[in-house]
């Protein structure tokens, strides 16, 4: 009951007392002392579940209306009413009094509990969503790597054990798949919508889309060219970073400099323009890139790509930078079918994965920059945030990385993740 409406009560009740002069009308306040009485009760049952305010309101209210019916029943007594009735009414004003107490007394418990309650049970109570209150849309760009497969499986994983509803699809690395994804998710009215984009360019419009829908975008892994004030996040590798790191890499392992291939990720990707970049920014300018070629991130498309460049530059090529371990594994199935030992052309390459560590092992990488597929966790976070009204702050999220090594290769391998 409303503070107001209690006082509009006590109000009608000594207006009533006056009128009535001084006469021990003991119906009228039965009824009321019953009325207290019911009040007590409600604030007992509300003390069991609902916030400690409310069961203080009831609380209080409770006590004005025993208040009220043991003022009621000392006018009866100044009006000369029959002793019993007068005893009577009194009795039954403590009791409703002593109702009140004990509501106030669960009020107070109610609200200590809550004070000790974590943030998550708080934040129910005020009516904010928790995981289980959410669906997230991940319209993921593909499965070409071993790393997207464990960017997948996190996202999945995380979801089950936050009890987050996932609206998961496979683009199968066209960017036209991935926007219908996204429109569905918006039309369904999804809470958050995460995007790992295959390409930078291009989103503008449904971007626009779903901000006015009112859906909040966290863009992860590679990052989009569309301006920043259409998302709310970015979360992912600084990917000219990972390029300077691999330069500096190539610089270390071609100390007299020499011919070099790159075999660059997906055209148009944030990863393999970022990479690049990156590489292009650290590079010795005794180093040679002889040729650039896309191997679209796969075993499978990274394998023609070394065999053509051995092909055409025969006995020439010193060192190879590869965006991905994948394209790695393939190119290395080349070098082999081609008679090249491990370490003839000095290899790095980019992620960080089993099958990294594992060309590191068997002599055909150098060194493997690290890229963190493992996004799911920190995406489920912010989307609870959003999807609650806050914001990600800073929009751009980097993930901490490294470098690996043929020395410690074989000790870590066991423990990878991915
Ligand atoms: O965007 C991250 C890149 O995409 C990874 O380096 C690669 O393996 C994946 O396919």
């Amino acid at each position: 009951m409303k503070f107001s409406k209690i006082l509009l009560l006590l109000v009608v009740l000594a207006m009533a007392f006056a009128f009535t002069g001084c006469g021990a009308d003991t119906s009228a306040l039965e009824s009321q002392i019953a009325a207290a009485a019911s009040k007590a009760d409600a604030a007992a049952a509300a003390a069991e579940d609902a916030s400690a305010a409310a069961v203080e309101a009831q609380a209080a209210a409770a006590e004005a209306m025993a208040e009220a019916a043991d003022a009621k029943a000392q006018a009866a007594e100044a009006a000369g009413a029959a002793s019993e009735e007068v005893a009577a009414a009194k009795a039954a004003a403590e009791a409703a009094q002593a109702e009140a107490e004990a509501a106030k007394a669960e009020a107070a418990a109610a609200k200590e509990a809550a004070a000790a309650a974590p943030a998550e049970e708080a934040d129910m109570a005020m009516g904010e969503k928790t995981y289980a209150d959410l669906t997230v849309c991940y319209p993921q760009l593909g499965a070409e790597s071993d790393w997207r497969t464990a960017n997948t499986a996190s996202f999945k994983q995380t979801a089950e054990e936050l009890g987050v509803n996932l609206i998961f699809s496979d683009a199968q690395q066209k960017q036209e798949n991935q926007i219908s994804a996204m429109r569905a998710c918006i039309q369904q009215g999804v809470d958050v919508i995460a995007l790992p984009p295959v390409v930078e360019d291009g989103w503008d419009a449904v971007l626009t889309e779903a901000k006015d829908a009112g859906i909040p975008v966290i863009v992860v892994d590679r990052s989009v060219s569309a301006d920043e004030s259409l998302y709310d996040a970015h979360i992912g590798s600084d990917m000219v970073v990972e390029g300077q790191r691999s330069a500096d890499e190539m610089n270390r392992l071609l100390p007299d400099g020499g011919k070099i291939v790159e075999l660059s990720g997906t055209t148009g990707s944030g990863a393999a323009v970022g990479r690049a970049e990156g590489f292009r920014q650290n590079l010795n300018d005794n180093i040679e890139i002889i040729d650039s070629q896309t191997g679209n991130f796969t075993t499978a498309e990274g394998k023609p790509v070394m065999e053509a460049f051995l092909k055409k530059y025969e006995g020439e090529i010193d060192g190879a930078f590869i965006h991905n371990d994948n394209m790695a594994i393939g190119a290395v199935e080349a070098m082999k079918a081609a008679g090249v030992e491990p370490g003839d052309i000095k290899i790095v390459s980019v992620d960080g994965t089993r099958g990294g560590f594992q060309l590191m092992i068997d002599g055909w990488v150098q060194a493997d920059v690290e890229c963190n597929p493992l996004l799911g966790p920190q995406v489920m976070e912010m989307a609870l945030l959003l999807a609650n009204g806050g914001k990600v702050e800073p929009k751009e999220q980097l993930t901490n990385e490294t470098i690996y090594y043929p020395d410690e290769a074989e000790e870590l391998l066991p423990s990878r993740l991915y």
